[in-house]
């Protein structure tokens, strides 16, 4: 565990999370890696710093802080040429950013590449100490962390060249796990006490599977998705996309016994023979051996339209798909193994679309990646349909926004709107169901360019992104806090000038 103001150096490590040895990229020398944790406003200072030298992946790298808004700070964003230029080897960044009232699970990963599927990915909390809802969920304990990842044998420069779906090896959960015919490699062990409550803050820090989590014998109450606290919900089952968070209650209750803990993809290898795809809850006097429990039948399933923030904050703008200021429809495709959205597969530009808004590029239509920009005046409500026309295939997808949390007016498997108490959050699914329109709203009151794209990597690798590029006039309060070694991150040849 490290605090906000931290170096954070990202090195290559030879690991056998699941007990298959490679290289790896790692934060901090571990997978996951070390748990970044802060207290509600705290300042965050993260000095990342690059001594990366295996020549068989990506020696650049930087790194993002998904679910912090960056407000003000667009620069310290994290995302390689969007908001800066990637960190060559042996040199570093310092990232200085708050993150006003935001409390709750986020994450920080690689934006450089495919580079976080080959490992570099790791848990971010913002703790609130005198949380308000505290007595509402009845918590004895909540330092309890759940990732889930997908890990390949492969280093993705070769995985990269694959033509159509690429399938993990093994599933992690707290960077433990096993793979078909592997070694038993140990399992992740959640420990608990009988009687006791538990928050358990579960990561989707997938590259490409969705995952299913259900725990034997145990219901969950959620009350947080990313970042944003929830009207608590009791489920059984709970989908956890690439770059989704939850935190759940779970009331260990039950007779002291090991049960498993399973986490289901939506593709690849799909079975729980000998611990794939699974950790083990354990109760404080169980017996350290493997469970022997089995799944319940599922009742109390999800319904992302029964979610709704505690705080009941209505959708900004006239309530009515289509009554925003700014609507815009985002249709996605596929053309010869790239993603598109509006027709053009995004690609990066040569240098970072911060540095060529700063730099004076007058019209959206200067901007590049050419077509792939949205150019967003401030202080409007923005509506951003997705829908599901069956043309993008390897759903379901995770759309993400940087830089905001949106209200989530129109979820899929329900075409009823929701304005009044929508859920709000930073990445959501596009459904598996053509038909399904997913629709967001955002108020455009933070300056800069923000990356939107589909959280599979290897779809974002393959083109499924956009830039919407907001509130231009306001970039001087961005520049304010610009440090200098953010222009020289990027080559001195380059014809832009940030002003
Ligand atoms: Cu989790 Cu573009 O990021």
């Amino acid at each position: 565990t490290i605090g906000p103001v931290t170096d954070l150096t990202i090195a290559n490590r030879v690991i056998a999370p699941d007990g298959f040895k490679r290289s790896a990229t790692l934060a901090g020398g571990i997978f996951p890696g070390p748990l970044i944790k802060a207290q509600k406003n705290d300042n965050f200072s993260i000095n990342v710093v690059n001594q990366l030298q295996d020549k068989d992946m990506p020696l650049s790298t930087s790194i993002h802080w998904h679910g912090i808004h960056q407000q003000k700070t667009n620069w310290a964003d994290g995302t390689s040429f969007i908001t800066q230029c990637p960190i060559p080897p042996n040199r570093s960044f310092l990232h200085q950013f708050s993150a006003p009232n935001q409390t709750g699970t986020f994450w920080y990963h690689s934006h450089f590449s495919t580079q976080y599927c080959d490992g570099l990915r790791g848990p971010l909390v913002i703790y609130d100490p005198d949380d308000p809802h505290k007595d509402l969920y009845d918590v004895d304990d909540e330092s309890t962390i759940l990732t889930i990842s997908d890990w390949y044998h492969d280093p993705t420069t070769v995985l990269n060249k694959i033509i159509g779906p690429v399938t993990n090896n093994s599933t992690l959960i707290n960077g433990l796990g096993r793979y078909p015919g592997g070694p038993l490699s140990p399992l992740a062990v959640i420990n608990v006490e009988q009687g006791k409550r538990y928050r358990f803050r579960v990561l989707g820090l997938s590259c490409d599977p969705s995952y299913n989590l259900t725990i034997d014998g145990h219901i969950m109450t959620i009350i947080e998705a990313d970042g944003v606290e929830t009207i608590p919900e009791t489920v059984d089952s709970l989908p956890v996309l690439a770059g989704q968070r939850y935190s759940v209650v779970v009331h260990a209750n039950q007779p002291v016994a090991n049960y498993w803990v399973r986490v289901l993809p939506n593709l690849g290898n799909q079975s729980f023979t000998g611990g794939l795809n699974q950790a083990i809850l354990r109760y404080k006097g169980a017996p350290e051996e493997d469970p022997t429990s089995s799944p319940g039948p599922s009742v109390l399933s999800f319904n992302e339209a029964k979610l709704a923030s505690l705080m009941n904050i209505p959708a900004p703008g006239v309530p009515g798909i289509g009554k925003a200021d700014i609507n815009i429809n985002l249709l996605a495709g596929n053309v010869n193994n790239l993603f598109t959205i509006n027709n053009v597969s995004y690609h990066n530009p040569p240098m970072p679309v911060l540095l060529q808004m700063l730099s004076g590029a007058q019209h959206p239509s200067d901007l590049l990646p050419s077509g792939s920009v949205y150019e967003l005046p401030p202080n409007k409500v923005v509506e951003i349909s997705i829908p599901n026309t069956g043309a993008a295939p390897g759903g379901p997808h995770p759309m993400h926004l940087h830089g905001h949390k949106f209200a989530v007016v129109r979820v899929a498997g329900n075409s009823t709107p929701n304005f009044v108490n929508p859920i709000w959050r930073d990445t959501v699914s596009m459904g598996t169901t053509v038909g399904d329109n997913v629709t967001f709203r955002f108020v455009t009151d933070n300056a800069g360019p923000w990356f939107f794209h589909c959280h599979v990597d290897f779809h974002l690798n393959n083109g499924f992104a956009a830039v919407m590029a907001e509130a231009r006039n306001q970039l001087p309060i961005v520049s304010e806090s610009l440090p200098d070694t953010w222009a020289s991150l990027c080559p001195t040849d380059n014809p832009y000038t940030a002003s």
